[in-house]
């Protein structure tokens, strides 16, 4: 029997993440398979910055390394790092905030799969709004949790309301897993949104593990977490990173922030896993949260003229209907009134010379979008966008 073919006994786990993964980016990985024989395809999926990482970042992670800083770090991460997200949640929340409240993780993808193991197991269930980020199910599923969409609504722009989420609560509930400024969506939650879910949230005792990767991208509106909150501060805990804030993914450089307790306790399952990070990353990324950067501002003007262009471009065709976003680096469209759902409409697209996202791989409520990316020059975006106004004129 070869080595491929061999059946093998593991555990549960692989089965529960299986059907998670690749399924969901079969539009990406088609479209990058037609760009690699050739065809001209603009790429609107994936969502990673178009602008470099900021030099000085990445000259001070190649000054730290030379100058040794390659060892292995402590469990929790480097003391730099730890005193310089402290003083970032410090300064954001009006709340005295300690290094021993904070833990380094390569990127806010392991921080929140981590968080996640550290609050819920098999029997538990944990409230996701629907849509949500295409690895959300892969983190409630991993501990053996339930994963338990709440569904929200393209009416009020995907806020998630108290109401929905009070729909939502069963037995066995322990947290929700909030995300503002949210992907696919584009929706920032107010003070006062969050006030009242966070009511919800104290009512049935939830945890809230708050995802706030795109804090620094937002267009007009106002930043509120419920980490901020005196009265929700207990039962939150915030996962972020510098991939978006300082147009660097590929550092792998975020954090967890919450209760002492929480930290305490999450940093025997962060030492089984990883064991530190890099000194030389942990310097870079406290650099980046103390100096002073434009990327973020630049990055987010980028975007924000971006979505208004391509709903210039969608004006004049009553099949496109977008989801202006109030953050982040993507927009829905809704494509229902071609006839088509988001994943017919993604598939044809391809022909017409486009990739995209269909709603349908952030959850149900999003069925009837495409999400784009706007991560690519504004005159590629605007030929996109006529492929994509064909593609919808075309018809079902
Ligand atoms: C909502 C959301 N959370 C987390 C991540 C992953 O962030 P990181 O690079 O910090 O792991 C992304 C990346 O696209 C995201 O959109």
């Amino acid at each position: 029997m070869s080595e491929t073919s061999k059946e093998v006994q593991t555990a549960s786990i692989t089965e529960r993440l299986a059907a998670l993964g690749s399924e969901r980016w079969a539009a990406h990985f088609e479209g990058r398979e037609r760009i690699a024989t050739g065809e001209d395809l603009i790429e609107l999926t994936i969502g990673e910055p178009d602008v470099a990482t900021p030099p000085h970042l990445i000259e001070a992670a190649a000054r730290s390394m030379k100058a040794g800083r390659t060892r292995y770090s402590s469990g929790k991460g480097e003391a730099v790092l730890l005193e310089a997200v402290a003083q970032k949640y410090a300064a954001r929340t009006g709340r005295a905030i300690s290094p021993g409240q904070v833990l380094a993780f390569p990127g806010t993808q392991a921080a929140l799969a981590i968080c996640m193991m550290a609050l819920v197991e098999k029997g538990d269930a944990v409230l996701v709004p629907d849509p949500c980020y295409a690895t959300y199910e892969g983190v409630v599923r991993a501990t053996g949790a339930d994963f338990v969409p709440v569904a929200t609504s393209a009416g009020n722009g995907f806020h998630l309301t108290a109401e929905q989420l009070e729909t939502a609560i069963r037995p066995g509930v322990r947290g929700l897993l909030l995300n503002s400024p949210h992907n696919p969506t584009g929706a920032v939650l107010s003070d006062r949104e969050i006030a009242a879910i966070g009511d919800v949230c104290r009512k049935h005792d939830l945890w809230i593990l708050s995802d706030e990767v795109y804090e620094n991208l937002i267009f007009d509106a106002a930043f509120a977490s419920p980490f901020d909150r005196d009265d929700l501060a207990d039962r939150t805990i915030v996962t972020s990173s510098i991939s978006k804030s300082h147009a660097a993914p590929g550092f792998r450089a975020g954090w967890a922030v919450g209760p002492q307790s929480f930290i305490d306790r999450t940093l025997g399952i962060s030492e089984a896993i990883l064991f530190g990070g890099q000194p030389f990353i942990a310097d870079m990324t406290a650099l980046a949260l103390t100096q002073p950067d434009d990327t973020a501002r630049t990055m987010t003007e980028t975007y924000m003229r971006r979505s208004r262009l391509l709903r210039a471009a969608f004006q004049d065709t009553p099949a496109l209907n977008p989801l202006m976003p109030e953050a982040g680096m993507f927009m829905l469209l809704d494509v229902s009134a071609s006839g088509m759902d988001g994943e017919t409409f993604a598939n044809r697209l391809l022909d017409f010379g486009v990739s995209a996202m269909p709603g349908s791989s952030f959850g149900a409520q999003a069925k009837n979008f495409i999400r784009l990316s706007l991560t690519v020059a504004d005159s590629r975006l605007e030929e996109a966008a006529g492929r994509i106004v064909e593609c919808a004129r075309g018809g079902a």
